[in-house]
């Protein structure tokens, strides 16, 4: 099986991570994510997955409960939706009860049509903005619980215009900019959140050929389809490896992660490889940057939530 020998790397590596700690995990149902479950039953850990296919939720629970048999896991699936603001403010009514040691927010849209909810953004919505009002809330109900939010090294491929907060000027001119700085936004308020005293820490899991390239969202010419998509498969790592870094953020204590470093792959520009912890770049980790963009968005979610 694809993963037998990560679980050794698990075995070896991951012993921090509190016994019967409960994770919270939105996107379990795309590849990174899926994969990451599939560890997280294998330790026994209990998952809370916010979901917004529950039906296919079911199906991904009932395949890696059949595989991780002896587990003693717990898994519950909340409908969640990014997109629908109603199902957040559900499913923090629901979270109110639980206790949560970690919340992973792993879910993101890549290469998408450009489409407007409530004036925003599909992209801008689902990779930052909401992340950022359900993180504050979940923050809200316990102070304590560690954030982990999936990046990604594509922010470094543009500089960030801090009079655009909107990312007006680069969502209709190129779609990897465009996601690349709905990230950077995301990475700069997890560092805002952190100068603030709170844990919230960085993964970029490098390059995976999962459903963020899938056809069905018909962002490039069919022949990308045909060539780059089997090229990224062949060349980068699978789901199993790629979301191993989600593990190394889960693990290392507080104490030892500089507010300027997070975690991913090792090799070539961390696409590939086992996670190392690595400084972030400059271009993010100036502190008055961070603490300028991070009010600029404490201020939009006060105006509009
Ligand atoms: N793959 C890579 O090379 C790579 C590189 C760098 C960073 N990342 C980041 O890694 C994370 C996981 O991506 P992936 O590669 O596993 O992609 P994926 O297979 O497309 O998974 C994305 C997940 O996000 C969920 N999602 C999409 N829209 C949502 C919404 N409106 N509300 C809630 N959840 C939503 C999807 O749910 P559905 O199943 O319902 O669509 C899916 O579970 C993303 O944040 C991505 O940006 C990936």
């Amino acid at each position: 099986m694809k993963y037998q020998k990560y679980l050794k790397y698990i075995d070896k590596n991951i012993n921090k991570i509190p016994k019967n700690a409960t994770i919270l995990l939105s996107g379990g149902s795309g590849g990174l994510g899926s994969s990451f479950l599939h560890y997280l039953v294998y330790l026994n850990l209990n998952v809370i997955l916010l979901l917004r296919n529950v039906e296919l939720g079911n199906k991904i629970k009932q395949e890696v409960k059949l595989k991780f048999k002896d587990s003693t896991s717990n898994i519950e699936i909340i409908y969640f939706d990014y997109l629908d603001l109603d199902s957040i403010n559900n499913a923090l009514k629901i979270l109110k009860t639980k206790k949560i040691d970690y919340f992973v927010n792993n879910s993101g849209i890549y290469h998408q049509k450009i489409e407007f909810i409530n004036n925003f953004e599909k992209t801008y919505l689902v990779n930052f903005l909401r992340p950022c009002y359900f993180i504050n809330k979940l923050l809200k109900l316990d102070k304590n619980i560690i954030i982990i939010n999936v990046g990604s090294i594509s922010y470094s491929f543009t500089k960030f215009d801090i009079n655009d907060i909107y990312l007006t000027k680069v969502r209709n001119k190129s779609k990897t900019k465009y996601y690349g700085l709905t990230k950077y936004l995301l990475m700069s308020y997890s560092l805002y959140l952190n100068l603030k005293g709170y844990d919230v820490r960085l993964v970029h899991p490098g390059i995976s050929s999962t459903n963020l390239f899938a056809k069905k969202n018909k962002a490039y010419p069919k022949l990308f389809y045909v060539f780059i998509t089997p090229l990224i498969k062949l060349l980068f790592m699978n789901s199993f490896k790629a979301s191993l870094s989600y593990f190394l953020a889960l693990n290392t204590p507080k104490i030892d992660i500089n507010y300027d470093e997070w975690f991913g792959p090792k090799y070539i520009f961390h696409s590939f490889g086992y996670p190392i912890k690595y400084k972030l770049n400059k271009m993010i980790s100036d502190i008055n940057l961070i603490n300028e963009i991070g009010s600029k968005i404490d201020k939009i979610l006060i105006e509009i939530y």
